[in-house]
């Protein structure tokens, strides 16, 4: 089956697609358009700052036209840690079972959505990876890619975590997993709040699988990265890193170098795996079939 053919997911239960938005009006219509037509059993909650450029009406428009489509107006600009938080509670509590992150600009391709909602039916959480094989980043530039991988590597070392892409922002939880990890205490407020529950999972226990993904650079509309962005997750990452060395985390399953695993599925693979195989860290000896003991589901 390839990306494109259309896939029922109906054993998963509800699934939500959360897509945060500031200033997207010339892309929430078409990234709507492509994720319905893509998967068209998922819901859509559109998590709007109040953005200047009027998305939030665009966003109503489209609810008005699709049952499957709502909009979640938020009084400003807070951050995508918080408009995140506030679209998974709202997803908790109308009893959805699978809550995705996805960008609205068109980077993280709704087509590929059916790679991460596989995955997660063996998974706590999936991460939609760009630096696995058979992912990638197409046009984008030299400093973006720089910082996403020096970011993955830094986070890598400092948390000790196998993830190869940490701050990626396409991904797939179950609703358990995020009622798990402890929502009420996550701080990070800009693209760190990818690091931070990715993390969080991990310590936690959870089963956490990377799935390679293509970004696509936007080609309409303005990136939020700012150097603001890059120095909170600099701080909290090196933060976490310390207190980790000083046995702040220790009574949680912390494995040294806790391993994840990557499905292996290339781009256009003519079927996917029943369950995601091995990576080249489990196979040279980090063991483990998970990122840790998973907590029974409830
Ligand atoms: N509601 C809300 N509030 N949405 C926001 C905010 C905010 O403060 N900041 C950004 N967004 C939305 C954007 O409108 C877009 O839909 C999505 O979050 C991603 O923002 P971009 O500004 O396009 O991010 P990027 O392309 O520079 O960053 C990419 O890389 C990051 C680092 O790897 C994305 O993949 C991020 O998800 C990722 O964390
Ligand atoms: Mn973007």
């Amino acid at each position: 089956m390839t990306d494109r053919e259309q896939t029922s997911f109906a054993d998963l239960g509800k699934v939500l697609v959360i897509i945060p938005t500031y200033n997207e009006s010339e892309n929430i219509e078409p990234i709507v358009a492509r994720l319905r037509a893509a998967v068209p059993d998922v819901d859509v909650l559109i998590a709007d700052d109040n953005s200047p450029d009027g998305t939030g009406d665009i966003a109503d428009t489209l609810a008005e036209h699709d049952p499957h489509v709502q909009v979640m107006h938020r009084a400003g600009k807070e951050g995508l840690g918080a408009a995140y938080i506030a679209g998974f509670r709202w997803g908790i509590d109308r009893g959805y079972d699978v809550l995705v992150e996805m960008d609205a600009d068109g980077s993280h391709q709704p087509e590929q959505l059916p790679r991460l909602l596989e995955a997660v039916r063996d998974a706590d959480l999936v991460l939609g990876s760009r630096w696995v094989p058979g992912g990638g980043a197409v046009n984008w530039p030299g400093h973006r890619k720089l910082i996403s991988r020096g970011g993955s590597t830094y986070s890598r070392l400092m948390l000790g975590v196998d993830i190869h892409d940490v701050t990626g922002g396409f991904r797939a939880f179950r609703r358990d997993t995020l009622l798990g990890i402890g929502l009420d205490e996550v701080a990070s407020q800009g693209y760190c709040f990818q690091v931070d529950l990715a993390w969080r999972a991990i310590r936690k226990g959870y089963r956490v699988l990377e799935v390679p993904i293509t970004f696509i650079e936007r080609e309409r509309g303005n990136s939020k990265m700012s150097n603001t962005i890059v120095a909170e997750a600099l701080w909290r990452v090196t933060a976490w890193g310390v207190g980790r060395r000083v046995g702040k985390y220790a009574d949680e399953p912390t494995p040294a170098l806790a391993p994840s695993k990557v499905a292996d599925r290339a781009p256009d693979a003519a079927r996917v795996p029943a369950a995601p195989v091995a990576t080249d860290a489990d196979t040279a000896g980090t063991s483990g079939a998970t990122t840790g003991a998973t907590p029974p589901r409830t």
